[in-house]
This record gives C-alpha cells, structure tokens and sequence, in this order.
C-alpha cells in the first residue's frame, strides 16, 4: 500500500512538464534509429529489476495461456517494456492495475522513475545488437498508433521515444480497415525482416471511433549455434497431444549438449545454443521434454515454479552425446492483449469511461482499443542460407563420435515446452509450448 502511494506521489512530478502539446498526423510518422548505447555493468545493474518483472510476468502469463491454447509463444520482455509505457501514460487505478499485473509490484521497484530507467536499459540492451554483424537478427516491435488529430503531451512523445524505444504515429482510422492494414503491414515489413502480419490483424475491423493501437512484438532471426548447424532433415511422427502422429519434419543430428534429468518432474531439459559471433548476445533455447508417457501439464507446473531455476541447474551441468531429433520449424504466434490482459487484471485501461491515461493526453480521456503481440522465431541450419563464418566457439560436427556407447535420446516428437534466455541478462526472450504439430 505504501509503495503505490509513493509512486503516485511521484507520478506528480510529470504534470508540470507535461504542458505543450502535439498533434498526431499519419505524415509525421518517423523512422528515425534509436542511438546506440553500450551496456556497462551499472546497466545490468539497473535492468535486472525489469528482468525480473518481466520474467514474474512471463510465468504468470505462460500459466494463464496454458488453459487455453495448446500452441503458444510471445515474448515477455517486449510485452513488459510496452506496458511500461503504458504505465507511464497512466495514473490512478489504471496505473495500479498495470504495475500489479506486471509483476512490478514484486521486484523491489522504489518508484516509477526507477521502472522508466530499468525497462530504458533493457531497451536499449536488446536493440543494440539486432544487426548481421552479430550472426542473428533480433529485433524489437513497439508502436502506436493513434488517431489523425488527437492532442497529445509532448513531453510524453519525447520519453517514450528516448526511453521506451516506442514509436508514435498518426493514423487515419476513418479510412476503414484495409488502409489499417496496409500500413501496419508496410511498417512490420520493415521491423520484421520482411515478416507478414498475421491474420489476427486482418481479422479485425478498424472505423473512425478507434483511438489507439498498439502492435509489439519480437522477431528473431538466426542459426543454431556449433555443434547443432549439421542437421539433417527427416520425416518422423510428431504425437499431437501425446497421441495423434503427425509426420512432420525434424532436424536430427548427432552432438555435445548440456542436458538436465529433474526426476521430480519426469521430465529432461536440454540446452540448445544458438549462433552468436562477434560480440553478440549468446541466447540459448530451453528445451523442456516431459518424459514418455507423462503429460505436459506435470512439467508445466514445473515451470511455472522454477523457470528462475534453470539457467543455475545448467551451470552445473555436464555436457553428454546426445542424438537430438527437434521439429524443424516453430509456428509463428500472435495474441490478442487486448483480449487477453483483461484476465490478469488489465482493465481499465481498454474502456473509454475507465481509463486513466493523463500523462499522454491531458486534453481527452484516450483508452487503448487494441494490442497486438506478435513473435516470430526462424532458427536456420546450414544450407540454402549463408552461413556466417566467424565463430566464437569451437566447430563440431554432427558425425563426431557417433562410435560412442553413452549416446542418450533427446527425441522431441511429442508435447513440450521452450524458452529462449539470453545468457548475461537472464531476460526471457520468448516462451512457448507446442502440443500440437
Ligand atoms: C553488444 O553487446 C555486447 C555485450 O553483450 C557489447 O559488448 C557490445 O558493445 C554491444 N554492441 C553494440 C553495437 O552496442
Ligand atoms: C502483486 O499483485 C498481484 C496481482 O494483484 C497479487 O496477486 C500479488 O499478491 C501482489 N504482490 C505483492 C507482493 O503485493
């Protein structure tokens, strides 16, 4: 209680500077780059609270989803640095239902000016290091669109560019859906390398009563690491459901892997690397394989309480020969946050009569009326794509070894559940599951 006092308090500090104005026009769209900053271990420092935020969140969300859809994916730390900004555009209880359902309530925040620095460092941590040059794309979506002509605080336009990595744009609502969906189309296949949107967007119709729309999201484009780039491809069953075979398309190689037995769980979680060079970020896939014949939910309740756990298990871990077979292509996802937030306790923000939004506009009482999230994950081997040359670790390829005895089976042909960490921060990147193929 005392903790949303202060940071309502502090909230007021906005108000003054909150007095210039600036209204939104579809021709003022920018796509001017965000500067590059290094990180430096002060920054660690100040993101590791919204690591933590965000990882709370992801876990709450994962358990949430996981009644609902039997394939999923998103990514936490995106949807957490959006509803940051959200948070900095709202007061009263639209600001105390986003900070408790994204778990800022638990991770020692003392006030909002600290949760505007945190998620600025995570932002800028994660942007920096989307180029080729690093061996991967990785790239962060965050944009609003808001209707032509709404008056907006221009010190709210300044921060959510300067530290929420946000772009702000004008659209024009009014000339119906399909102009909607071109230029979001335009603008994800600029972010997105080339991404389509998904149907869920064109699914939806757009009129002239619609304030504001956000789409967010993460794109990751890359190889798997040494050791895992020499796959072949072959055809096998994948057990929908644990039961229904599906032949489907694997990638089967023979290599040294990190792989962790939590015989409470029954269940095995393998460590995949995936390719970094240069002084790039070195993300690792998760893997988490119920063993046969045990249902996935078992192994979700194991995630739902260790996810924080697992990094620290692999620390210890010993590598072993493993034959490794894993479907070669995760499907894409979108979500509805709209729709979907509401159930974690996000309301107020989405209705007109409710929501709180005084520090992006303080001339009309504006509510969201949609947020997409959309993540996109294409993990390549080696072969039709170039592959880059300049490794950080050492080569090993899939047929060294095979003579040996101690090989164990990591056969991922039936419901399990992956995230995607990156190592130095500990941010969970994206989180999903697959049941079904
Ligand atoms: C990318 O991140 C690494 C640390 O992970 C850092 O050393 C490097 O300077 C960053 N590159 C850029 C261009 O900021
Ligand atoms: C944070 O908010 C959530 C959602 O209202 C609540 O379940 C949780 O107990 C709160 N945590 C703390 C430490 O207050």
């Amino acid at each position: 209680m005392i903790l949303i006092f202060a940071i309502l308090a502090s909230v007021n500090s906005w108000t003054q500077t909150a007095s210039t104005v600036t209204t939104v026009k579809s021709s003022s769209a920018e796509n001017r780059m965000f500067p590059v900053i290094s990180p430096s271990s002060n920054d660690f420092k100040i993101m590791n609270k919204a690591v933590l935020a965000s990882n709370g969140f992801g876990v709450k969300m994962f358990a949430f989803l996981r009644d609902f859809y039997p394939n999923f994916v998103f990514s936490p730390i995106s949807i957490s640095l959006m509803m940051a900004l959200n948070l900095r555009a709202s007061n009263g209880l639209t600001l105390q239902e986003i900070y408790d359902a994204m778990s800022f309530n638990e991770s020692g925040f003392e006030n909002i000016q600290e949760i505007q620095a945190s998620f600025h460092a995570i932002g800028n941590y994660f942007l920096n290091n989307h180029s080729q040059d690093f061996g991967y794309f990785l790239s962060l979506i965050n944009v609003l669109w808001i209707n032509d002509g709404k008056l907006l605080n221009s010190k709210f336009l300044e921060d959510a560019k300067k530290y929420y990595h946000t772009q702000i744009s004008g659209i024009d609502y009014g000339k119906g859906s399909s102009n909607v969906h071109t230029v979001i189309d335009k603008y994800l296949k600029q972010k997105a390398k080339n991404e389509r949107l998904t149907c869920e967007i064109r699914k939806d119709e757009f009129d002239e009563r619609m304030q504001i729309t956000i789409v967010n999201g993460m794109s990751f484009s890359g190889f798997w690491g040494p050791g895992l780039s020499d796959k072949l491809d072959m055809i096998a069953n994948f057990y929908s459901k644990g039961e229904f075979k599906i032949p489907t398309i694997f990638l089967q190689t023979t290599t040294t892997l990190n792989i962790v037995k939590v015989g409470k769980f029954s269940a095995s979680i393998a460590q995949l690397s995936l390719l970094k060079v240069n002084g790039g970020k070195q993300l690792y896939m998760y893997v988490i394989l119920p063993n046969s014949g045990v249902p996935i939910r078992k192994v979700e309740d194991l995630l739902i309480d260790n996810c924080h756990n697992i990094p620290k298990w692999f620390a210890k871990a010993k590598p072993k020969r493993v034959n490794l077979m894993i479907p070669k292509t995760f499907p894409k996802w979108s979500m509805n946050l709209d729709r979907l937030l509401p159930f974690l306790g996000v309301n107020s923000l989405f209705h007109k009569e409710d929501s709180e939004l005084p520090f992006l506009s303080s001339f009309e009482r504006l509510a969201v009326d949609k947020i997409y999230h959309e993540s996109m994950i294409d993990v390549k081997t080696k072969g039709s794509f170039e592959y880059p040359t300049r490794f950080d670790g050492r080569l090993t390829t899939s047929h060294e070894g095979d003579k040996d005895t101690n090989i164990v089976n990591f056969i991922i042909d039936r419901p399990f559940l992956y995230l995607i960490m990156e190592e130095a921060s500990q941010a969970i990147v994206f989180l999903g599951k697959i049941e079904v193929l």
